[in-house]
């Protein structure tokens, strides 16, 4: 049977950029056995040939209501599928789904009936917020990255803004390429709606977020952007503990420095 990527270069596009990210998490060390997942909207390159095909699997709840994903399709990492393997065959550990008019439940449609992350809840959440907010993001990313989470150990970096402006002056790049810092969320049960909840409330004032003991979630237009927000913040956070192991604390730039570098890049306050 043919794939659905197959005379469909755009949507092709966003599986591969979605394949050489999997395989970045798993270098990374970010992502053992199945950890992180990624969901991509890519609704926009639903033809009508797409908008027919049948289901492949039966009817599945969300577990909530989100009204404005009514009728949009997205490219989903499978649930217990590996980052390692997803980089070399997408389409194998990963699957198109639809959601329905409900609003509520979603089929799969392409090309195998690889059952959705178990993430998805916190996923959708997030996607049907950013379409509500009239956003141009359409790539989420949740990853296991060792150094941020092993910060989220210690109740000093879980206030708010704490580990953002520690992070931020660890290299001036940062700032420039994670504007929005780091938002924090408390430890809540992997998959739940509660997760999915905080997560959204978070995201009005971040791009990257961090849930306690866990991982990162970020959003951004694509999955490449949202890889590089993660990647800027975890390096900070290797400079950090990389002094610190040297047997010091790193004096970070200077709030004149960071106010500087907020001038000369634009960047908010
Ligand atoms: P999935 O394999 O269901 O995507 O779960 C991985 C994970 O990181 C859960 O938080
Ligand atoms: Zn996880």
């Amino acid at each position: 049977m043919a794939s659905i990527l197959e005379n469909r270069p755009a949507l092709a596009h966003e599986v591969e950029q979605v394949a050489e990210v999997a395989g970045y998490l798993w270098q990374k060390g970010w992502a053992e056995r199945n950890g992180g997942n990624i969901t991509v909207n890519v609704t926009e390159y639903i033809d009508d040939e797409i908008k027919a095909m049948p289901a492949i699997s039966p009817v599945y709840p969300i577990g909530a209501v989100l009204p404005h994903l009514k009728g949009c399709y997205f490219y989903c990492k499978g649930t217990n599928k590996r980052m390692r393997d997803l980089a070399r065959w997408p389409m194998e550990n990963g699957s198109f789904i639809r959601i329905l008019d409900d609003c509520a439940s979603y089929v799969i449609i392409a090309d195998n009936p690889v059952k959705p992350t178990s993430e998805l809840p916190s996923h959708l959440a997030v996607h049907n917020y950013l379409i509500g907010k009239g956003s141009n993001y359409k790539a989420s990313l949740h990853t296991h990255p060792i150094e941020l989470v092993a910060m989220t150990h210690c109740p000093k970096y879980l206030q708010k803004d704490v580990a953002t402006r520690l992070l931020w002056s660890m290299i001036p790049e940062t700032k420039a390429f994670c504007p929005r810092g780091l938002g924090i969320i408390p430890y809540q049960l992997p998959g739940s709606n509660e997760l999915a909840e905080s997560t959204i409330h978070e995201l009005g004032d971040y791009d990257v977020t961090i849930w306690e003991k866990h991982g990162v979630f970020a959003v951004d237009t694509d999955i490449m952007n949202a890889f590089d927000q993660v990647d800027v913040l975890n390096k900070s956070a290797q400079i950090y503990i990389c002094a610190k192991n040297m047997g010091f604390e790193p004096d970070g730039m200077t709030d004149e420095q960071m106010r500087e570098m907020s001038v000369a890049f634009n960047l908010p306050k």
